[in-house]
């Protein structure tokens, strides 16, 4: 397994690209089952999740080329609807084939994703909106077995609480269902409104795209015509380059974002006391004399993101006071927590809530990365931890950032990947 040896060094300079949405690329390339014709997507980050959902489809008989950040995809000679557990167990996004193959085939087997290491995730919203379209659903060792012989029909869909996968799952199975579906608490993350316009584009009627209720009119069945589009800018990898920016106090710029998709994240920098310029493409972090303490609750979009939690928490560590962060959306999404505190930091759990009292001063030290964003923290903890820090298990920072240390050592960092 690779690891990071990262070298304290401050500040960083210069300015990097963001790569494209992880968490866009996953429900758009889901969507190609409903397609037609071959779709092309731009703009597609390569990273091991996006890797993945293309074996997958590959194996139920899609075929496609990646290179260049472009992807093109045919599903037309798609027959086989089962998606295995040796892929779903790798990745839990998975599921986002579920809504798709079983509105255009009528059946499909999904290997249940199982939970993961920020929580248990359950996905019972997904299935019991499917059944309110008319689908059977049984779980057959390990497996959700879903069937609609006759295709799904649209319905009234209420969300107990707001899924970003089971809305897309949702939207994507309204697009092909017969008759109109309502969904009501949507999502409303930028990533579920790309597939909206999307699927909107490809001549599915959907209204209050953007809005916690939609409504999607559904084709009965009648493949998509698809034209080639881009997927957004990574809102969460800019947030986390931010972060860098702030934490190293240094001047970084940040080019081919959507500064609109950052707006809680920037304001928390702004509350902190750092200064963002922004224009319609960049957003440059400015230094701040002091960093201020703040406190942070994660909210689904347009609220505080989760995905930034583990970010801010390393930020914080340097703030001048104690801050605090609550973390609503998962029950055990704070695993970044004890290896933070291997680093120096002074961290208090209690319950669902994080008391972080800085300015610490960090030393190096051998730590584990546990999940996506759990990494990243730490990455941007070994910035300013005295000495060298070495992060192992770096296969999760693989999974949704793109170049991660090349982009750092362009902005000035000392960061190498070496093998275990
Ligand atoms: C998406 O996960 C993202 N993943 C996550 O990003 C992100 O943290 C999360 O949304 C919240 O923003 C992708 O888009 C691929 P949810 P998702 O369904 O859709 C509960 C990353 O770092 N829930 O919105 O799986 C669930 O337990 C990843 O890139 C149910 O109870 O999250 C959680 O508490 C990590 N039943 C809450 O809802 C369900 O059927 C939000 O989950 C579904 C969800």
């Amino acid at each position: 397994m690779d690891y990071l040896q990262i070298q304290r060094h401050t500040p960083l300079e210069g300015s990097i690209a963001i790569s494209g949405a992880k968490n866009a690329a996953l429900p758009l390339i889901a969507m190609t089952l409903l397609a037609k014709n071959a779709v092309s997507i731009g703009n597609v980050p390569e990273v091991v999740d996006i890797k993945t959902l293309l074996k997958l489809l590959q194996n139920l008989g899609a075929t496609y080329t990646f290179d260049n950040h472009c992807i093109t995809i045919d599903t037309c000679c798609l027959r086989n609807t089962k998606a295995t557990y040796d892929i779903v167990k790798t990745m839990r996004a998975s599921i986002l084939v579920l809504g798709p193959l079983l509105t255009r085939f009528g059946h499909c087997a999904v290997s249940l994703p199982g939970g993961c290491a920020i929580g248990q995730r359950p996905i019972d919203l997904h299935l019991k909106a499917l059944e309110k379209m008319g689908a059977t659903i049984t779980i057959k060792s390990g497996y959700i077995v879903a069937e609609a012989p006759k295709g799904l029909t649209g319905a009234a869909i209420v969300f107990d609480k707001i899924t970003v996968t089971g809305t897309a799952n949702i939207v994507m199975a309204a697009a092909l269902a017969q008759g109109t579906t309502t969904i009501t608490n949507a999502a409303r993350e930028p990533e579920v409104v790309q597939l909206c316009e999307v699927l909107y584009q490809s001549g599915v009627a959907i209204e209050g795209i953007g809005s916690a209720y939609l409504t999607i009119h559904g084709t009965n069945r009648t493949l998509l015509e698809m034209n080639s589009f881009d997927v957004i800018p990574d809102r969460i990898e800019a947030g986390t380059y931010l972060c860098a920016g702030a934490i190293t106090n240094s001047t970084l710029t940040l080019t081919h974002v959507q500064p609109k998709h950052l707006e809680t994240v920037i304001a928390k920098l702004e509350e902190m006391g750092f200064y963002c310029d922004i224009t319609d493409h960049t957003i440059t972090i400015h230094p701040t004399q002091t960093i201020k303490p703040v406190t942070i609750v994660t909210q689904e979009y347009p609220g505080f993101p989760t995905d930034m939690q583990a970010q801010f928490m390393a930020l914080c560590t340097q703030a001048e006071g104690t801050s605090t962060i609550e973390e609503r959306l998962f029950e055990n999404r704070f695993m970044h927590v004890s290896e933070l505190q291997r680093l120096g930091a002074d961290i208090k759990l209690s319950g669902h809530i994080a008391t972080i009292t800085g300015p610490s001063k960090l030393s190096g030290s051998d730590v584990m990365a546990t999940d996506l964003r759990a990494s990243s923290a730490l990455v941007l903890a070994a910035l300013v931890a005295e000495g060298e820090t070495d992060i192992h298990r770096i296969y999760h920072l693989d999974r949704g950032y793109e170049k991660l240390e090349s982009k750092f050592q362009t902005l000035g960092a000392i960061m190498k990947r070496s093998k275990e």
